[in-house]
Parts: structure tokens; C-alpha cells; sequence
């Protein structure tokens, strides 16, 4: 090792003293490399302290008018950005290998271009003949974006130079390499540089960048998280691979909401916008079997009903299974031990399956209580009245807590044709619903009124 180089984790970018198997920053295996500083090139000369542009707070906050906005018309798009992109911005597109992220970008390349924004889409990934064929997949071969397929920085820089786009699609940043850069294509070092240079000549050119980047766990490629801080936004695109479904999910915005999500599907020409994620994500249900709920959920402004099911199998001795897909395993265990301290509902010697249906990943601790209700419809076997919504935030008590945006998931279940709805004690349900409201202080009352159980 050259004095020069340091050891760092491909995934989150933490920088270690000795090498090691697991990263304990961020948990992930076999990400640990060398990894050249980022500026290996010669020192700029002097250091003549230059004053930075100081101004008053208060002379910004004068300028309150709203963002201006670019509009792509794809709906889903334009909603996660906060309402459209903000010229001369700089957005980090991120997500497995083989999500979805190309067509994606392609798609709203095109959408923009449409608009009538100048767009180039710059793809180090794919030889031009093969995004001609798939916007041809798409419908998109008329699209009046432009094509280039680059992969050193200098190269793209020149392009962008010459082409003056008002919109630039970089797919994908692991694959921009400087050659002032001593390391690898992809390594930290490079793509920590490339997104630091793409983005700040975008910024001084008042153009929009969108950079495209792989999220790998196994980290041989660097992974997006080490550029999330130089980009205004930063979108993850996710979704079960055996799933149609895909969610465009904003995890950092300046200029909008944080946690907005997009719900496309996935087609043979390509992703088609939801705009109905609940009966998305409620079609085909089972609502007369035990082990399910709905929950009334928030993904970021906007309510999505889902169905959340649970199975409980006896396990063999000694071995019980907790496994859960789309919501937190922590939370699951605290509210088995909560129905286990205060309900007198024990879990012991049983597997645990928890499940939200349709690939959709769920945060909010809203979902406690359609967790807990769709886990004693398992263990109990019985099953909640069908067209019932849940929700509500369960303490460690096993006192119920109020949540944000009660009206609003009551519309959205109204509106979908729930009858009912199980919720907790003081919550705000605003102007009469005309749905049978059952409020409830606590978890033993759920247990005891709707499953006879306890
Ligand atoms: P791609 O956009 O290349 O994924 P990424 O850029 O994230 O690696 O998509 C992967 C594959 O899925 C590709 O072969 C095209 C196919 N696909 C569809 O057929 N329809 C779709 O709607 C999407 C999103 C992808
Ligand atoms: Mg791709």
C-alpha cells in the first residue's frame, strides 16, 4: 500500500485505520478497500484568502416567492421532486442493479424533453444501439433527446459544454472515471470526485443534473450513500424483484418533501404510472382470512391503504423464526413483547411471518397497530370484520398513541369502501366520517374486545 492510500467502505464511505471483514459503520460485509484521497492531482496555487459572498438571512427570506419548476408530466415523477424539478439542480437517482433506474431515466429524459427542456442522456453502461432499441421498446424513439455514451469526465464535460442541455441524465456515476484519480473506476475515491465535479459544473452552467447510481451490499462498486450529501435530492427506486411494483421514494429534498413516493408498474413498454396506489396494493386480497389487516398508512402527503398479513406456525423446539418483509424486525419484536408483558399473549416456541403485501416498505410506527391486530388474528384465528381499517402507535405500556393525518387516512379508506375502522383513544378523527369508529386506550382492549382473547 502506497503511503497515500487510505482504507474505506465502499458502501457508506467511512474510513478505517485497518482492514476488516465487516464495516462497523454500516454493518456490510467485505466492503473494505484501499482507496486513493481525493485529491491526488498537484495543490492550486497560493492560498490568498478570498472572502466567500456574505448577505443577511433576512434578505433571503425576502425572496419568497416559489421555486420555479419544471414539469415532466409524468405525475408520480413530478410529485417525489416536490412538484417538479428545480432548475439547476443536482438529483441522485439510486437503487439495485436492474431495478428499473435506465428506463426510468429514460423515460422522464424524454417526458422533459417533450416539455420542450433541452435533455441529453449520458449512459456509460449501454453502447448507443441499445438505447436506441430500448426507446423503441418504450415509444420513445421520437423523443427529441440527445444520445451520448461517455464515460470519462473530460469527454462528458466537453459534451455537456457543447450541448448546453437544461437536463443531464449521468447512467450511471460508477461508471465516470477522472484520470487525475489514481483508483479504479467506481471506487469511492472516483465516484466521490466525479459527483463532486458534475455537480458543481452544473450548478456554475444553471443546469440540471440527474446522476444514476447502483447500490450494491456487497460493495465492490461504491454505493450512492457517499454522494448523498452533494446533491440537493436524493431518490431511491425500489421495489421486490418478483413484484411489478416499483416506488420512487424521496429520501433527502431541499426543495420539497422528504418521504414523497411514486408508484409505478412495471410493463412490457415500460413503467406505467399509479395513480391509485391503494387499490394497487389492496387488489387481490384475501379480506376473509385470518392473519390479515389493512392498514391506513401516510407515504409522504398522500394516504396508501395496505394490506398487512401475518402467519404463526408452531416452530421446532428450541428455533423460533421472526421474519418479517416491508416493515422493521425491532418493531416487530417489541410488539410481540408487548402482547406478551401486557396482554398475557406469548409468543414463545411460535414462527413469526410478517408481511406487507404488494413489495411496499413500510416505516411509520402508525403500523403498530395493524401489526399487532393482524398478528392476534393469526395466533387467535380469527378474523377482523372484513372492510375494517387499522391504525396507531403502540407505547411499551401497551397504551395506544394518536397519529398524524388521521382524517386523511379515513378519507382514503372511505373512499376506497371501508366500513370501519380500529384506532386509538383521542384521536382526531375531524367531521363525521359515516364510518363506525372503534377508539380504544389500549392493546388489552383490542385483545379483549375484538378477539375475546386475553
Ligand atoms: P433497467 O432499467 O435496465 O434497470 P437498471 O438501470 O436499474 O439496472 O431495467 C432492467 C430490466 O428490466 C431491463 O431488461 C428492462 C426491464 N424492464 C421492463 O421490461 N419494463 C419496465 O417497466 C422496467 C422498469 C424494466
Ligand atoms: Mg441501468
Amino acid at each position: 500500500m502506497t503511503k497515500s492510500m487510505r482504507l474505506s467502505c465502499a458502501n457508506c464511505g467511512a474510513v478505517h485505520a485497518k482492514w476488516s471483514g465487516r464495516c462497523d459503520e454500516c454493518g456490510a460485509w467485505n466492503s473494505i478497500s484501499e482507496d486513493a484521497p481525493l485529491s491526488t492531482g498537484p495543490r492550486s496555487k497560493g492560498l490568498g484568502s478570498v472572502r466567500g459572498n456574505v448577505v443577511p438571512l433576512s434578505d433571503l427570506a425576502s425572496e419568497d416567492e416559489p421555486l420555479p419548476r419544471d414539469n415532466s408530466g409524468m405525475v408520480e415523477l413530478d410529485r417525489v421532486l416536490g412538484g417538479g424539478l428545480v432548475p439547476a439542480s443536482a438529483v441522485l437517482v439510486g437503487g439495485d442493479p436492474g431495478i428499473g433506474k435506465s428506463t426510468l431515466l429514460l423515460q422522464a429524459a424524454a417526458a422533459y424533453a417533450r416539455k420542450g427542456l433541452r435533455a441529453i442522456y449520458i449512459s456509460g453502461e449501454e453502447a448507443s444501439s441499445q438505447i436506441r432499441l430500448r426507446a423503441k421498446r418504450l415509444g420513445l424513439a421520437d423523443a427529441p433527446v440527445q444520445l451520448a455514451v461517455a464515460t470519462d469526465l473530460r469527454n462528458i464535460l466537453t459534451t455537456l459544454e457543447e450541448e448546453k442541455p437544461s437536463l443531464a441524465v449521468i447512467d450511471s456515476i460508477q461508471t465516470v472515471w477522472l484520470d487525475t484519480v489514481e483508483s479504479a473506476p467506481g471506487s469511492v475515491s472516483q465516484v466521490r470526485a466525479a459527483a463532486h465535479e458534475l455537480t458543481s459544473f452544473a450548478k456554475r452552467k444553471g443546469f440540471s443534473v440527474v446522476l444514476v447510481g447502483h447500490v450494491t451490499k456487497e460493495g465492490q462498486i461504491a454505493g450512492p450513500r457517499v454522494i448523498e450529501h452533494m446533491v440537493d435530492t436524493v431518490l431511491y427506486f425500489e421495489g421486490e424483484r418478483g413484484h411489478q411494483y416499483r416506488i420512487l421514494r424521496a429520501v433527502k429534498n431541499r426543495f420539497g418533501p422528504a418521504d414523497e413516493i411514486g408508484v409505478f408498474e412495471m410493463t412490457g413498454t415500460g413503467l406505467a404510472e399509479v395513480a391509485n396506489p391503494s387499490a394497487l396494493f389492496l387488489s387481490g386480497r384475501d379480506a376473509g382470512s385470518p392473519g390479515t389487516t389493512v392498514f391506513a398508512g401516510i407515504e409522504g402527503t398522500r394516504p396508501v391503504l395496505c394490506e398487512i398479513q401475518a402467519l404463526i406456525s408452531p416452530a421446532p423446539a428450541g428455533s423460533a423464526r421472526r421474519s418479517v418483509v416491508g416493515w422493521d424486525g425491532g418493531r416487530l419484536a417489541m410488539i410481540l413483547a408487548v402482547l406478551e408483558a401486557r396482554c398475557g399473549i406469548p409468543f414463545a416456541g411460535l414462527d413469526v411471518y410478517l408481511n406487507v403485501a404488494g413489495g411496499l416498505r413500510i416505516t411509520e410506527p402508525a403500523a403498530d397497530l395493524a401489526v399487532a391486530a393482524a398478528l392476534l388474528s393469526a395466533r387467535e384465528d380469527v378474523h377482523l370484520p372484513s372492510q375494517t381499517v387499522v391504525f396507531g402507535e403502540i407505547g411499551l405500556s401497551g397504551m395506544l398513541r394518536p397519529v398524524g393525518k388521521t382524517e386523511a387516512r379515513l378519507k382514503e379508506a372511505k373512499k376506497l369502501g371501508f366500513e370501519s375502522v380500529i384506532l386509538p383513544d383521542r384521536s382526531k378523527t375531524g367531521t363525521a366520517t359515516g364510518m363506525k369508529v372503534q377508539m380504544m386506550p389500549d392493546l388489552a382492549t383490542l385483545v379483549g374486545e375484538v378477539f375475546g382473547a386475553g
